[in-house]
């Protein structure tokens, strides 16, 4: 592979992964020179990872930033789409040839900068609200791509009552033993783990402090976490969350016209448009969106998985939650992703690495 295409590739996965899992696999064909993308079902097991949505949202997320990079090192990518209806990974999600031309469009390249720069930040947020011009810009990459839209709250009351439903829905989280040892399992706790796995997420990326991080290892074993959630302490961790979305920028919520395979797809294209215009006008974002997810595996399968408890909170969060983006939810879109959005005071203390590009050629 030339190193054109070796850049272009490794900027595709810098893409965002459900914690870091990166669970792509692609193969070039240095004849055609062609690229085909495919889905590694096996490498985001958690519970939230619904029908392997999560996956192919990734998926979309490494296929805008490799037409980003492609424009940009003025190779043309040509590309096809296969909007897959059920999870397929023999079968490629996309294909992009990548064609030597004199003239190349130039779509997204301004984005081009922010793909080695863009990066989950979980520190808190200014309470300033978005400005305008920054809402318009948003919301225009999103619609440059097919059935998604950004639907974005500045107003300090709506953006309370998101809060307290992502807190309920934080709750479910931390009190599944199932999310519990997932999240656990994609904690790298020092260096060394750090550039050996090259996946999961650094613990000072979660920007949880030194106490935090002292307490984030004290409740690894599930006894210890279950025992802390009956007197209360669960509570504590869900309020934290509550707290970054009241104080934040805005709270950005990502919808497609349906929930399959290809829908996901177009939301993972549309969450890394977003997700760099917001990194090159300075803005930084954190995805908080079990909330969505435990949605989305009710539409997909039912609420069979979840405790009575939980089914309980969820069916008493879904009309509120509704009602808060009935303009958007109306004509049955899916939500796909929610996250906070605004001004950092700082940039992330840790960022999450990846692996070399070779793990996923195939
Ligand atoms: C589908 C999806 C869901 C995510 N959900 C969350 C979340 O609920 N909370 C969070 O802090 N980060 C969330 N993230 C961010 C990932 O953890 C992050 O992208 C990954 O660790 C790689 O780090 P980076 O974004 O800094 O490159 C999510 C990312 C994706 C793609």
């Amino acid at each position: 592979m030339n190193e054109k295409i070796r850049t272009i590739l490794q900027a595709g996965i810098l893409a965002p992964s459900g914690d870091n899992t990166q669970p792509w696999l692609l193969r070039y064909k240095e004849d055609k020179n062609e690229l085909e993308m495919f889905i590694d079902p096996k490498a985001d097991q958690s519970f939230f990872n619904v029908g392997q949505r999560a996956t192919y949202l990734s998926l979309g997320a490494v296929f805008e930033n490799i037409l980003i990079a492609s424009r940009a090192l003025e190779i043309e990518p040509e590309f096809e789409i296969y909007p897959h209806k059920e999870v397929d990974s023999q079968n490629p999600v996309a294909k992009i040839r990548f064609k030597d031309k004199t003239s190349v469009s130039k779509k997204g390249i301004n984005l081009y900068p922010a793909i080695g720069t863009r990066c989950t930040n979980r520190k808190p947020y200014k309470k300033t609200p978005l400005e305008s011009q920054e809402i318009k810009a948003l919301i225009r990459e999103a619609e440059g791509i097919e059935g998604a839209k950004l639907s974005l709250i500045v107003d300090k009351a709506l953006k309370k009552k998101v809060a307290s439903l992502v807190f309920k829905a934080d709750i479910i989280r931390v009190e599944r033993r199932d999310l519990h040892e997932f999240l656990y399992s994609t904690i790298r706790w020092n260096q060394e783990e750090i550039n050996r796995k090259r996946d999961g997420m650094p613990i000072r990326s979660l920007e949880a402090g030194f106490g935090g991080d002292l307490f984030l290892r004290f409740c690894e074993p599930w006894p210890v976490m279950n025992f802390f959630n009956k007197i209360g302490v669960g509570r504590a961790v869900a309020m934290h969350a509550k707290k970054s979305i009241m104080d934040c920028g805005a709270v950005g919520l990502l919808t497609v016209k349906g929930n399959s395979p290809y829908d996901f797809f177009n939301a993972g294209r549309a969450l890394e448009r977003i997700w760099l215009c917001a990194t090159s006008l300075g803005l930084s974002i954190q995805p908080v969106t079990a909330i969505t997810l435990f949605f989305l595996r009710v539409d997909l399968e039912g609420d069979r998985a979840f405790s009575i408890k939980h089914r309980d909170i969820l069916s008493d969060i879904r009309p509120k939650w509704q009602s808060i983006w009935a303009d958007v939810l109306k004509d049955s879109r899916s939500e796909a992703l929610l996250f906070r959005i605004g001004k950092s005071s700082s940039p992330p203390t840790s960022r999450a690495i990846r692996k070399e590009l070779e793990a996923f050629l195939i």
